[in-house]
């Protein structure tokens, strides 16, 4: 059986960066999962035939059957799931409709844990899951409200699911960057006026993503890269709601509207 890597969403951003990264193991083949076909027939040209592309919308659960098909035909050894797919809208509750909220939602929080429980029974001892959360989800952050919630919700999900797996012997890590040059941010911004428009210090997604990669080889629960987010991650602890709220609004300048 080949070794394999399954990266969601990894066709740009930081997905594309585990990928590159990926390919510097001993993985036979990538797997990349997102819904563009031009962008990931343009990765595969660009990494050649270890990669795998599958046009996929991993907000609809009939894509995520459709790939659990092909896992049971292929069986592969998964050793990699980075579970990265995933956005996020700046703006108010009101500023989304239901529909809106519910596609973030299933892909974000539902398409992770989906993605999970059709690769773990193809994944053995001293094999890997990544899901990719974000410093957001240490706290409620209004404005940023779905996005973060659906953060923490992967969080304490990984969390969780890392001590159930453990007797299988396959790591969960949870990925918590702060703020991260890609192409989140164009579809991120609505245009709405009240939002946050802060987005510093902003960190280079290969670095992040090495700093995960190594973090999983050393089977920590939670991956953070930067001074700034390991701040967070302790305020987040020690401060009341109250005052993280308080902070949050105050640097993103959202008390004036
Ligand atoms: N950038 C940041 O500041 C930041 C910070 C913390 C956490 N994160 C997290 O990092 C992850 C990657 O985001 P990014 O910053 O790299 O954004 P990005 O550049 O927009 O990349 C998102 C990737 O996900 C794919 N994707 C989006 N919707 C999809 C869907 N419904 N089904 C399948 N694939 C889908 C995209 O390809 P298609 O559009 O072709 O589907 C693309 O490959 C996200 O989970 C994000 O929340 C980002």
């Amino acid at each position: 059986m080949k070794p394999i890597a399954v990266v969601t969403g990894g066709s740009s951003g930081f997905g594309r960066e585990f990928v590159k990264q990926l390919l510097q193991t001993e993985m036979q083949e990538i797997w990349v999962i997102a819904r563009d076909p031009e962008k990931l027939h343009r990765l595969q040209k660009d990494f050649k035939n270890k990669i795998r592309i599958f046009s996929l919308d991993l907000s609809d659960l009939c894509s995520i059957e459709t790939f659990s098909h092909t896992l049971a035909k292929e069986s592969p050894d998964i050793r990699w799931l980075i579970n990265n797919a995933g956005y996020a809208k700046f703006c108010s509750y009101c500023d989304l409709d239901i529909r809106q909220s519910a596609n973030m939602i299933s892909l974000n929080a539902i398409g992770t844990v989906s993605m999970g429980l059709c690769c773990i029974p193809y994944m053995r001892r001293g094999a890997h899951i990544l899901n990719i959360a974000s410093q957001s989800a240490f706290f409620p952050l209004p404005y940023l409200n779905l996005y973060s919630a659906t953060k923490a919700f992967i969080l304490h999900y990984s969390q969780a699911l890392r001590t159930e797996l453990k007797d299988k012997g396959v790591g969960v890590t949870a990925v918590c960057p702060g703020w991260m040059d890609t192409g989140l941010y164009a579809r991120a911004n609505i245009g709405v006026q009240k939002a946050p428009s802060r987005f510093i210090p902003m960190f280079s997604p290969d670095k992040v993503a090495k700093k995960a990669l190594r973090d999983a080889q050393k089977n920590k629960a939670v991956s953070m890269y930067g001074v700034t987010v390991r701040f967070s991650y302790a305020v987040a602890k020690l401060l009341p709601q109250k005052i993280i709220t308080k902070m949050w609004l105050s640097q993103q300048n959202l008390n004036d509207f």
